[in-house]
Parts: C-alpha cells; sequence; structure tokens
C-alpha cells in the first residue's frame, strides 16, 4: 500500500483497500488458510488496520543494511 496523503487520512480509507485486497485474493479455485503481511512497527495505523481485520503477529523482523 503506498503512502496516504493527510486530507486522505482518518477516513477508513487504508482499511477499505485493504479488504478489497483481499477481495482480489478470494481463491478462484486456489485453496490457502491463511495470509502473510507484513508492517512497519512504529506503523500503528496500518497495524491497527490488520488487527481488525484479524491478523495476528507472528514475530517482529529487524531489517538491517550495510551502506557501501
Ligand atoms: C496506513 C495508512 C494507509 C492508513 O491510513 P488511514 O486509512 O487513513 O488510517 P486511519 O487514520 O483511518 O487509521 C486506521 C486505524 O488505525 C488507528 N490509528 C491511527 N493512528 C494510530 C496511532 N498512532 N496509534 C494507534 N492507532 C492508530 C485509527 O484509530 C484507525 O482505527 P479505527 O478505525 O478503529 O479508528 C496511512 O496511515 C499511511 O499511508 N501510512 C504511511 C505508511 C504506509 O504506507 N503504510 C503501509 C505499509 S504496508
Amino acid at each position: 500500500m503506498s503512502r496516504m496523503m493527510g486530507d486522505y487520512r482518518g477516513k477508513g480509507l487504508g482499511l477499505a483497500l485493504k479488504i478489497a485486497n483481499h477481495r482480489q485474493l478470494e481463491p478462484k479455485g486456489t485453496d490457502f488458510t491463511g495470509l502473510v503481511s507484513w508492517v512497519d512497527r512504529n506503523d500503528l495505523a496500518m497495524r491497527a488496520i490488520n488487527q481488525q481485520l484479524g491478523y495476528q503477529s507472528l514475530e517482529l523482523c529487524q531489517i538491517v543494511e550495510k551502506q557501501g
């Protein structure tokens, strides 16, 4: 999901977009039992949305980078 700009925030659009995304994934003859998503630990709005949709934290991962 790309970054939503200020005026559009707080209107439930993030939740609506993620639900629409889930609907696109509805199985068409495919059998799956779950979805995996990931989110920045500091992204509290997205974490709240994920929680509303029933996602449960599996683990916190850390991404590291070495420059140069
Ligand atoms: C994630 C994002 C798209 C959500 O936008 P949005 O739909 O306007 O989100 P909202 O402001 O409606 O917040 C969604 C929920 O999080 C809650 N929330 C928002 N900020 C919060 C905070 N700081 N702490 C706790 N909960 C928070 C809201 O209360 C809302 O829950 P509610 O419906 O029960 O009230 C937007 O915050 C964004 O663009 N973030 C930038 C980072 C990004 O793109 N993240 C996606 C990575 S996959």
